[in-house]
């Protein structure tokens, strides 16, 4: 452990050592489902102990641990964490895999960071003590399948029409015109007649990372999905066809070097009843590796930004990437636009962020044991205006380079100081490292003190959210650890 990572005074003082975590004086046990940085986070955190599940040997023995190719193991970034002595926990961020504590009991965990699938099959008929933690809702679906979230925003957005009248409304409208396949065929073919000459794009509602998606301008392109997947159920050994979205698509993109992007942006709900948000203030805009035209929509290399879809693109540069961080893209936007047009885009995301989640807070079975990180992915046209186009329940962990790795560790790490299984915090923190809280049964406000946006050097908003400013998250850690554990003492 190197010095500047050490959180000043903690595990060393008596009141500290008194301080119990919520499981107590033992180690926390962790269970993991994926084998990319949360794997090497929760293994490289003190006092965490991984407890195998049914694939970890298997795990182990592929070395499925290993970085991306450029990576370099990283020693010792680890940031502010606990920082007492572990056995069987190298304190530091390891490659090599560190050999599982063998454990008999499938249940014996306090902390997992399961799959989806895993959580459907076993939601239903697991019993969770007080203190345990695991990744998901129940019903995440409600605001991740794409016919959903527009289904449950839509309905929200009537609603606050009903109540607050029409022009409340209009803080929904964020998302393209979006119609929901086979069961609006009918009105999204009277929505295309009357826009003769748009482009629309074509997603299957349930999957990702590009995978089904097609853009097209006349009705007939999409005959050959029709034959496919809207014939009348007459054949009842038939699967009923896929669910897909229509959807009008951006067609004018705000473009940087000629080239379309999306951005990233990682939110944390640890509640939703009552709403409790945190945004992460690192992130990444991707972008298409090929100049961007609506001369080629059959061409997913111009118009599809996803990572998976990029990086089969011939002319790919795997060191070059195509990443920047939201910091360089709110610079970049505030030295051609000025900051107060980028504050303008930046609150608009906010609206975004917490619209989506209101629009399933009644509909999602909060549990006080789940937590949910989701993945927006927003788009920026022209005007600068900001389109929600989906959000993930499982956006990737897995690193594309060095600097991924970095933000994607830090991140992480930083939703376990959030989460605090440790107790060492106080609860009352509006940031803790890179998260900054954005909603707690209502908008969250930015202290005084911390109200400056550092990229320009100006004092800026005063809602608590700091999207692409500086993350000097293991200086602020250190010191929300130092106050927390004073405050305890007394
Ligand atoms: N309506 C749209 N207008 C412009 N581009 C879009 C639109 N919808 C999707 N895209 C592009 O396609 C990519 C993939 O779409 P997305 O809805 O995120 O599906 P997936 O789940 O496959 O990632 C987006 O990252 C974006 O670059
Ligand atoms: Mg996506």
């Amino acid at each position: 452990m190197s010095k500047n990572t050490r959180v000043p005074g903690y595990m060393q003082s008596k009141a500290a050592r008194n301080t119990r975590g919520i499981i107590g004086d033992r180690e926390i046990r962790f269970k993991c489902s994926l084998q990319n940085t949360i794997l090497d986070v929760l293994r490289g955190r003190p006092g965490w102990q991984e407890v195998p599940g049914p694939n970890i040997q298997q795990q182990n023995s592929q070395q499925n641990n290993k970085p991306a190719a450029g990576i370099k193991p990283t020693v010792s970034s680890q940031p502010a964490g606990p920082q007492q002595p572990s056995a069987g926990v190298p304190n530091r961020i390891g490659y090599q895999p560190v050999p599982p504590i063998q454990r008999n009991s499938d249940g014996d965990w306090d902390f997992y960071w399961c799959d989806r699938e895993w959580l459907h099959q076993n939601y239903d008929t697991m019993f969770l003590h007080e203190h345990q933690k695991i990744l998901h809702f129940r019903n995440h679906y409600e605001l991740t399948r794409k016919n959903l979230m527009v289904k449950n925003l839509k309905r929200l957005k009537k609603q606050t029409e009903r109540e607050q009248g029409k022009s409340e409304g209009l803080s929904f409208d964020f998302h393209p015109t979006t119609y929901e396949l086979p069961s609006e065929y009918h009105i999204f073919v009277e929505e295309f007649k009357r826009n003769p000459g748009i482009t629309w794009i074509m997603k299957p509602a349930a999957k990702s990372q590009g995978k089904g998606i097609f853009l097209f301008r006349r009705l007939k392109d999409i005959t050959d999905w029709k034959k496919g997947e809207y014939q009348p159920l007459t054949d009842t050994t038939r699967e009923v066809p896929e669910t897909y979205v229509v959807q009008r698509y951006i067609e004018n993109p705000y473009l940087i070097g000629g080239r379309k992007f999306d951005i990233r942006i990682y939110v944390l709900v640890v509640s939703y009843n009552p709403l409790k948000v945190w945004l992460y203030r690192d992130g990444f805009a991707r972008f298409s590796n090929t100049r961007f035209s609506l001369d080629s929509i059959e061409d997913a290399y111009v118009h599809l930004t996803n990572v998976s879809v990029q990086k089969n693109a011939p002319d790919y540069d795997p060191e070059k990437g195509c990443k920047w961080s939201t910091m360089r893209l709110r610079q970049y936007l505030t030295a051609k636009h000025g900051s107060e047009a980028v504050k303008k885009v930046f609150k608009g995301i906010d609206n975004i962020i917490t619209k989506g989640l209101q629009s399933v807070q009644k509909i999602i079975i909060n549990d006080k044991h789940c937590f949910e990180m989701y993945g927006y992915d927003i788009l920026l046209d022209s005007d600068l205006k900001p389109w929600l186009i989906e959000i993930n329940a499982s956006p990737s962990l897995t690193a594309s380079g060095k600097e991924d790795y970095e933000l994607k560790f830090g991140l992480l790490n930083d939703l376990l100081n959030v989460l605090d299984l440790e107790n060492r915090l106080t609860g009352k923190e509006k940031r803790i490292g890179g998260w900054d809280l954005l909603w707690d049964d209502g908008p969250v406000l930015a202290d005084d003190g911390n109200m400056e946006c550092t990229t320009n050097g100006t004092s800026v908003t005063t809602a608590n959210s700091f999207l692409g400013c500086h993350n000097d998250r293991k200086r602020q850690l250190r010191e929300i650890y130092t106050s927390a554990q004073a405050i305890k003492k007394t």
